[in-house]
């Protein structure tokens, strides 16, 4: 016995050291950690079941028979964090540059399999060269099993990646389709198509972090979700990110105990809203003021920024929070925006999350740009996403609600449950000044004094529709609410909603306009 446990000692002892201690020098040199590290820092202390830890590659071209590394560059179990089951896979550079072969696709697809059996979320760590070259055609069958796994697991169990080294060609969509991709200053990178091919095919020359890092896919293209400074921020990040989820589809999210009162009213949100309909504010100090203190956690920040998502706890339960940015292109509703709100307005959906929207937006961004871009398939993901969702969906109307940017924002009519207005919402076709000069074309060409009639008729239509009484009086708004009331009536809302049930048609699934 003494004999064998010294034999599994050395397997373990070797495993635990993937591609040697000059590769994991290099790794830390990059200021990245290794694979293990990253889980260990990961879990809560001590958790970590490790799955597969002896498992080798079967290539047996270009001298692979000699290079066996136990684990064969990716590391998967599961652990917990604060005390949740969480399913893990962290793809080892040291070791083959993380590539990806038959016998590590396996033990990922063999781990995705046990998180959708037992309803657990599942996180990958990627760090990796791609599939492995030396296997080829295996290599990338094992991705496409990957990929199935990914799709079958959405909206089953929450799935989030970490990019934390390259993650470059056909390996990028196993992240994104996963539901959150977190990335890290300088050490991450994604593409299809790297530097060089670019440069031989469109004599493009461009960095790998221009073109890839965390900062491009934060800001410009939207594939990421939260840029992190270090892979310690990163990974604390996913935790943070976790609790505000269930385990799965048929679980409700956690509560925790916050300690901020439900009936907290707050006098300095009647100041926010300015006076002037045409003066910006920032709209996320309302949603901050609303929802528990310090519970804020907003989604691709840097990405549409005209439009906020993001998640918090509102009397200890978690929402989404769906909000249009005034101080950002007025709050208008441009492709970007309406892409960024659909996704995490689905996410909530699955995940039996409710969706509170803060809604101030003047309409739909005019221009070629956005009409040649799609503006009428991607705004109608927005509307499509919401008339879907059947989590509880309560509304503030701060101040504009106007034209079909009012029907889509969660409204009554698209299944909206409770919908409030502050005294300042303006709920019209669009605002007074393009109303008049569509209704009195003729009047004003003909005026002798076309600026007092249209300051007249501006006046006149403002009094008329600019406010929330029309819209409450045909019930299309449940109540007009003082904005220093928002979190109480919110947090009521919310309670009434608990137990809401509702369904959409039997149907194999819908055809949402991509
Ligand atoms: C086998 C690989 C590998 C791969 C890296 N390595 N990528 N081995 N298959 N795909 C090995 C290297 O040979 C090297 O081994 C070690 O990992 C470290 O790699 P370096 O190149 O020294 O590291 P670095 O300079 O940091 O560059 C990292 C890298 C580069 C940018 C990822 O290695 C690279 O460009 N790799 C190839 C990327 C790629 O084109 N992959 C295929 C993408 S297509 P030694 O022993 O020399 O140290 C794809 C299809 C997916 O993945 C299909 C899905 C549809």
């Amino acid at each position: 016995m003494e004999q064998k446990l010294e034999q599994l000692k050395e397997l373990d002892r070797q495993a635990r050291l993937g591609g040697g201690e000059a590769r994991i020098r290099d790794q830390h040199e990059r200021g990245k950690l290794t694979a293990r590290e990253r889980i260990d820092f990961f879990l809560d202390p001590g958790s970590f079941q490790e799955t597969g830890r002896l498992v080798v590659h079967d290539c047996h071209d270009f001298g692979m028979e000699e290079k066996r590394f136990p684990s064969d560059g990716v590391v998967t179990g599961h652990g917990t964090v604060d005390g949740r089951q969480v399913f893990v896979f962290a793809q080892d550079f040291t070791v083959f540059g993380g590539s990806l072969s038959g016998a590590n696709a396996q033990k990922i697809c063999r781990l995705m399999d046990m998180a959708l059996k037992v309803g657990a979320p599942l996180v990958g760590i990627n760090d990796s060269g791609g599939a492995r070259i030396q296997e080829g055609v295996v290599s990338l069958g094992g991705y496409a099993d990957i990929f199935l796994r990914n799709t079958l697991a959405s909206g089953v169990v929450p799935q989030i990646s970490a990019v934390l080294g390259p993650c470059a060609g056909g390996a990028v969509y196993s992240p994104a389709i996963t539901d959150f991709i977190l990335m890290v200053e300088k050490t991450s990178h994604m593409f299809v198509t790297g530097p060089e091919v670019i440069k031989t095919v469109t004599h493009e020359e461009v960095s790998f972090e221009d073109l890839g890092g965390a900062a491009a896919h934060n800001q410009k293209s939207g594939v990421a979700h939260f840029l992190c400074s270090d892979e310690k921020q990163c990974l604390t990040r996913i935790r943070q990110l976790l609790s505000y989820m269930p385990q799965n589809n048929m679980e409700d999210p956690a509560e925790h105990d916050t300690g901020d009162p439900a009936d907290r009213t707050d006098a300095e949100l009647r100041r926010i809203v300015p006076e002037n309909p045409n003066k910006p504010y920032d709209i996320k100090e309302v949603v901050e003021r609303v929802v528990d203190g310090n519970s804020f956690l907003e989604v691709q920040p840097l990405y549409a920024a005209n439009i906020v998502v993001g998640f918090a706890r509102l009397a200890g339960r978690s929402i989404g929070v769906v909000a249009n940015q005034p101080a950002v292109l007025a709050g208008t509703l441009d492709i970007a925006a309406s892409i960024k709100a659909a996704r995490f307005i689905r996410f909530c959906d699955c995940f039996n999350i409710p969706l509170v929207t803060f809604e101030d937006v003047p309409g739909f961004l005019p221009g070629t740009q956005q009409e040649w871009g799609g503006i009428i398939k991607h705004g109608a993901k927005l509307l499509y996403a919401y008339c879907e969702a059947t989590v509880p969906k309560v509304t503030v109307i701060t101040r504009k609600a106007y034209g079909g940017a009012y029907d889509v924002m969660s409204s009554k009519h698209i299944r909206g449950d409770v919908n409030f207005a502050y005294p300042t919402a303006e709920i019209a076709v669009m605002g007074p000044e393009g109303a008049v000069n569509i209704l009195y074309k003729k009047e004003l060409a003909a005026a002798t004094d076309p600026v007092a009639l249209r300051q007249q008729k501006v006046a006149e239509f403002r009094e008329k529709f600019a406010n929330p009484y029309v819209a409450a009086s045909k019930g299309y708004i449940d109540e007009v609410i003082d904005p220093a009331e928002t979190r109480p009536k919110l947090a009521a809302a919310l309670r009434m909603l608990e137990t809401k049930r509702d369904t959409n048609p039997p149907k194999k699934h819908g055809n949402i306009p991509l």
